[in-house]
């Protein structure tokens, strides 16, 4: 059976068939209205989110399928003690495929091992979010028209936010990448995967300035400080507003950068840049719901 867990788990073909599968979805939605008629979507959320539920809810809908679901931990058994082995097992009885976001890294995981049905991680503590970066590797493919030959700067929290890491992972494999990786020193990427991408070889500099880095790149992926992962309300109020992207620091940035941000956004982006053709966004979300609706196709194996 397949599950989605890490990023990794996907080839760069299975990556290609979703994209080519999501953007069949958008150009003819009505050839798709009813593959998923008599499938049931579980979406387990034990940690907030609006467009990773949503998006996958709006997914099963548009596929003919139906959802169910809880959206804070507290509405299920967990406030009770029950774990995620057993929550596995017993939603593999009442639906066909689950998204889960937890706050521990290792969840998803868990679950896939006990469940019976596909489990689709949709984002584990400060680990990991595949499908996320499905979404950025769609809009990527949509604004660039590549994958390859790209300057990814990542800007703000890169130690806490899970998006960051999936995404350079999945990036890390395509040809002629190179990484400008941008955030203070406390929220630099975590050893574990600079020793991962230093053993693949993979080309990436650090630095904590946004200004100096902007000239050169083809992607700015910026980021929220993640303000849940902190264990001190003090160090995020200091470290939350180290960057904030406006219109005149985008004057040095070339005309065909492509600003992306998994959102939500805090105050890293002012609301001007908005205006911003390079501001990319807000059509980042919507693709996040065709590239979900493939993913449920792929992993039902429903042609
Ligand atoms: C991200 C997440 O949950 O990690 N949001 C999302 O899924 N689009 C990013 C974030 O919360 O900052």
């Amino acid at each position: 059976m397949r599950h989605l867990i890490d990023i990794l788990d996907l080839t760069t073909e299975q990556i290609d068939g979703l994209i080519g599968t999501a953007n069949d979805i958008i150009a003819h939605p009505d050839r798709y209205a009813d593959k998923c008629h008599g499938k049931k979507l579980a979406t387990l959320f034990y940690e907030p989110s609006t467009r990773t539920r949503l998006s996958f809810e709006a997914a099963m809908y548009e596929l003919g399928g139906q959802v169910l679901g809880f959206s804070e931990a507290q509405s299920s058994s967990a406030s009770k003690g029950e774990s995620v082995a057993d929550t596995a097992r017993i939603i593999s009885c009442y639906a066909d495929i689950i998204a889960m976001r937890h706050f521990k890294e290792g969840a998803p995981l868990v679950a896939s091992l006990h469940a019976s049905v596909p489990v689709i991680n949709a984002g584990d503590g400060g680990h990991n979010h595949p499908t996320q970066t499905l979404t950025d590797l769609l809009t990527i493919q949509k604004e660039k028209r590549r994958l390859n030959e790209l300057v990814i700067g990542f800007c703000g929290d890169l130690k806490f936010g899970r998006t960051v890491h999936s995404l350079l992972n999945a990036m890390s494999r395509y040809d002629k990448v190179r990484f400008v990786l941008i955030s203070p020193d406390e929220l630099r990427i975590p050893e574990y995967l600079r020793h991962e991408m230093q053993t693949k070889g993979v080309c990436f500099r650090e630095t904590q300035n946004l200004e100096e880095s902007l000239p050169e790149l083809d992607i700015l992926y910026m980021t929220r400080v993640q303000r849940e992962r902190f264990f001190n309300e003090a160090d995020y109020i200091r470290l939350r507003d180290s960057y904030i992207l406006t219109p005149e620091k985008l004057r040095s940035a070339r005309a065909d950068l492509s600003i992306l941000h998994p959102l939500p956004r805090v105050n890293e982006i002012s609301v001007q840049v908005d205006a911003d053709p390079r501001a990319c966004y807000f059509r980042q979300a919507l693709y996040g719901k065709y590239i979900r609706m493939a993913l449920i196709l792929w992993l039902l194996d429903i042609q």
